[in-house]
This record gives C-alpha cells, sequence and structure tokens, in this order.
C-alpha cells in the first residue's frame, strides 16, 4: 500500500523545461499515427478530429499541472470556439457605426474541458475569455476579482490564463483577400485555485501548447463552415 509520505521525492522541472516537455508530448499525442482505436486499428483522418484533439489537450494539461511533483492547483482546463456560422468578420464591419459593430460581437461556446461544468457561451468582449478573444492576446489575471466583469463559472477560482488561438484569415474566409492576418476562432481558458497561479512562463509554453494544437487540428477544423 502507498503512502502519500512513501512517494519517491521527484524534483520539479523549471517552468520552461515543463512546457518543453509538455509540447512535445502533445505533438505526439496528437500525432495522426497515435490516431488508433482500441483495436490498434488506424483511424483515417476527420475533419471533426478537432474533438477528439481539444479533448485530450485539455486532459493532458490539467493532470500534467496537477499531478506530483507540480500539484498546481488548477481547477479548469478548456476550451471555447467562435463557430463558423457565429464568427463575424470584423474587417467588414470596421466602416459599420459603432452600435452595429456592438451589436455584431462573435460568441464562443464551450468546448471539451477538464473540470466543474461551465457556461455554455461567452460574448467576445466578456470576461476574461471574451477580452482575451477581442485584443487577440493572451491575458494573465493574477486575482480574478480585480478583473473588471470576470465571469465566475466555478467559486474556487482565484487566478486565470487565456490564451486566443489564433488560425490564418483564408482559414476561416477563404476568399479573404489578407492572407497573412489572423483570426480568434477561439481561446484556451485555464483556472487556477490559487493567487498568482499563472505567470510569464505560463503564457510563453501555453502559447507553444495552442499552436500545437492549432496545427493538428489544421485547416479543416471546426471553423469551417
Ligand atoms: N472566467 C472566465 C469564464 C470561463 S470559466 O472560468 C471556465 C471569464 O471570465 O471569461
Amino acid at each position: 500500500m502507498t503512502h502519500e509520505s512513501t512517494r519517491p521525492a521527484t524534483n520539479p522541472l523549471p517552468k520552461p523545461s515543463f512546457y518543453t516537455t509538455l509540447v512535445r508530448d502533445l505533438g505526439g499525442l496528437l500525432a495522426p499515427s497515435s490516431h488508433h482505436s482500441e483495436h490498434r486499428r488506424t483511424l483515417h483522418a476527420s475533419p471533426r478530429d478537432w474533438i477528439l484533439h481539444l479533448g485530450n489537450a485539455s486532459s493532458l494539461l490539467y493532470f500534467a499541472l496537477n499531478d506530483p511533483p507540480y500539484e498546481r492547483r488548477v481547477n479548469w482546463t478548456g476550451w471555447y470556439l467562435v463557430y463558423p456560422e457565429d464568427q463575424i468578420d470584423e474587417s467588414v464591419t470596421e466602416e459599420a457605426s459603432e452600435a452595429t459593430r456592438k451589436r455584431k460581437k462573435s460568441t464562443m461556446r464551450l468546448g471539451p474541458f477538464q473540470g466543474r461544468v461551465a457556461c455554455t457561451a461567452i460574448q467576445v468582449g466578456r470576461g476574461v475569455c471574451g477580452a482575451a478573444a477581442e485584443r487577440g492576446e493572451t491575458i494573465v489575471v493574477t486575482d480574478v476579482e480585480a478583473f473588471p466583469g470576470h465571469i465566475a463559472c466555478d467559486s474556487a477560482s482565484r487566478s486565470e490564463i487565456v490564451v486566443p488561438i489564433k488560425v490564418p484569415r483564408s482559414w476561416v474566409f477563404p476568399h479573404s483577400s489578407s492572407a497573412d492576418e489572423k483570426v480568434v476562432v477561439g481561446v484556451l481558458d485555464l483556472d487556477c485555485a490559487e493567487l498568482s497561479g499563472f505567470d510569464e512562463d505560463d503564457r510563453a509554453g501555453l502559447e507553444k501548447f495552442v499552436d500545437v494544437v492549432v496545427d493538428a487540428v489544421g485547416e479543416n477544423g471546426w471553423w469551417v463552415g
């Protein structure tokens, strides 16, 4: 019988090395060669593989952060996604009046996650998730109570980090002329039950994590109408 006190001591890797390992593991997990059924029959790639990729990615993250030796009290890891029918092309509405633009905000819906049940829809611009999606930038919140408009899904959450998922504009709007631009199609959201649960090392590591997921989901992901 194993007791906590008899668990072998393991030195935690520094965060950058932790994320290097995690991102490498994620790449292996999401690689086409790892698409095997229970009976080892290789699955052919499907446009709906984003469901299994996002599910496995949120699980990998949740347990990597919470298992010993890290035990970071991360209580939620998951995705909010803009479905194609909810995606507003901001470049088209740019010239519209302020009132029109306010009405025309994309909505993100709850995607695969680990943690307690969460709100099912978040408008771009609302909460930490919506703010990160609107800015197209990662947001690190050291104290959720100090973030105006924070949406509380789990009362245990004290801090949060949200990383936008950005894909080439042409994947979402095939007739777009601005080939180099990126469009936000959702976010990766992590909550922690401790204040200051995330820092700049988490930002750098999780941005790479999202890049690997985007590459695995590919051009024909959920963002294709
Ligand atoms: N706190 C988020 C809402 C999502 S949950 O944390 C899972 C926000 O303010 O956008």
